[in-house]
C-alpha cells in the first residue's frame, strides 16, 4: 500500500517506546498508522513523502516498523496515480494574487488613497511571502502557495458577492483591504518551512491582531501626516481594522469583535467559503472533519 504522509508526530508509548504517529492518504482514504522501531528518524522529514508498506492490523489499529517501509518522492508516482490527484500545492502564487488585486480594484469605485495603496510596492512586498506559507498549518490550504491561494480565493469570492444587490452601497475597498491582510499575521505565526511549526508570535499576539496592526501601520505611512482622526480616510482605516478583527465571525472562534457592518460580514463569509470548501473538497466520504465539525458525506 502507498500513502502520502500528511502528518507525522513523534510520540512516546505508555511502555516508554518512541514511535511516530502518521496520517497517510491513499488518494481514496486517510489512515492513521503507528510507526515503530524508528531509530533516529526525524518525523518532519517524512511529511510529503510517499510511504510504501503493508501495515499490520491489530484491534483496529494499523502499525508498521520503520525498517519495513520504503520512502520516495511524490513525483516518482505516475501522473494518473490517485495520490497524484491529492491537492499538495496551492493553485495561485503571490504574483497571481497581485494581478487579481489589480483587476479587482479597477472594477470598483474607491477613494484615491485606497486605489494608490492597492497599486503600491508596500502592498506588493507585504504579500510576497504568501506563497511560502500555509493558510493554516493544521487546517485548510496547508501547503506551499497556501496563503496566496486562500487569499486569492477569498478576494475572488468577495469580488463576485459584492456585485449582488444584497451588498448595494458597501464600500468595497474596505472589504478588499481587509481580505488582502486578514491572514497576513500567519507569516509570523508559522515557521517558513513545512510542517510550519508555531512561532512565539502565535501565543503572544495571534494572527488576527498582527494582521490588523500591519494594515494600520503600512497604510498610514502612505497618507499625509496630520490627516485628522475624524477624516473619512481614517474612518475607513478603522473599518478595515474592524473587518480584520472580526473575520473569524464569532468570539468563540477567536475574533475579539463580531462583524458590525456589511463590509466586515463580506470579509467573514468570503474567508469562510474559501476555508470550508477546501475542507469539503479534501475530505473523503464518511471521514470526520473537525474544521467543519461534520462527518462528510459525498455519495
Ligand atoms: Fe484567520
Ligand atoms: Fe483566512
Amino acid at each position: 500500500m502507498q500513502y502520502l504522509i500528511e502528518r507525522a508526530e513523534a510520540k512516546v508509548s505508555k511502555t516508554n517506546k518512541n514511535f511516530i504517529l502518521l496520517t497517510g492518504n491513499t488518494g481514496a482514504e486517510r489512515q492513521t498508522i503507528y510507526l515503530w522501531e524508528i531509530g533516529n528518524c526525524d518525523p518532519t522529514a517524512l511529511i510529503g513523502k510517499i510511504m510504501d508498506t503493508v501495515p499490520r492490523e491489530s484491534n483496529g489499529f494499523l502499525s508498521a516498523n520503520y525498517a519495513d517501509c520504503r520512502f520516495h518522492d511524490l513525483k516518482q508516482l505516475p501522473e494518473d496515480h490517485p495520490i497524484r490527484q491529492i491537492e499538495t500545492v496551492g493553485k495561485y502564487n503571490s504574483d497571481d494574487l497581485w494581478n487579481l488585486i489589480q483587476e479587482t480594484a479597477a472594477e470598483f469605485e474607491m477613494p484615491d488613497t485606497f486605489r494608490a495603496y492597492f497599486a503600491s510596492q508596500a502592498l506588493k512586498d507585504d504579500i510576497a511571502d504568501y506563497s511560502n506559507y500555509p493558510a493554516g498549518a493544521k487546517a485548510h490550504h496547508a501547503y506551499k502557495n497556501g496563503l496566496s491561494t486562500h487569499t486569492y480565493e477569498a478576494v475572488s469570492i468577495a469580488r463576485q458577492l459584492a456585485k449582488n444587490e444584497c451588498f448595494a452601497g458597501i464600500k468595497f475597498h474596505i472589504s478588499l483591504a481587509a481580505l488582502i491582510y486578514h491572514d497576513w499575521g500567519k507569516i509570523k505565526e508559522y515557521a517558513s518551512e513545512a510542517p510550519w511549526t508555531y512561532q512565539s508570535a502565535m501565543p503572544l499576539h495571534g494572527h488576527i491582531y498582527l494582521s490588523a496592526k500591519r494594515f494600520h501601520d503600512q497604510f498610514v505611512k502612505t497618507i499625509p501626516s496630520g490627516t485628522p482622526a475624524n477624516s473619512e480616510t481614517m474612518r475607513d482605516v478603522d473599518f478595515v481594522e474592524h473587518a480584520i478583527l472580526a473575520h473569524h465571525g464569532k468570539l468563540e472562534f477567536g475574533s475579539p469583535v463580531v462583524p458590525a457592518n456589511a463590509e466586515a460580514y463580506l470579509v467573514h463569509v468570503a474567508d469562510a467559503i474559501s476555508a470550508s470548501t477546501h475542507q469539503y473538497r479534501n475530505t473523503y466520504n464518511m471521514e470526520r472533519n473537525f474544521f467543519v465539525g461534520a462527518t462528510v458525506v459525498k455519495k
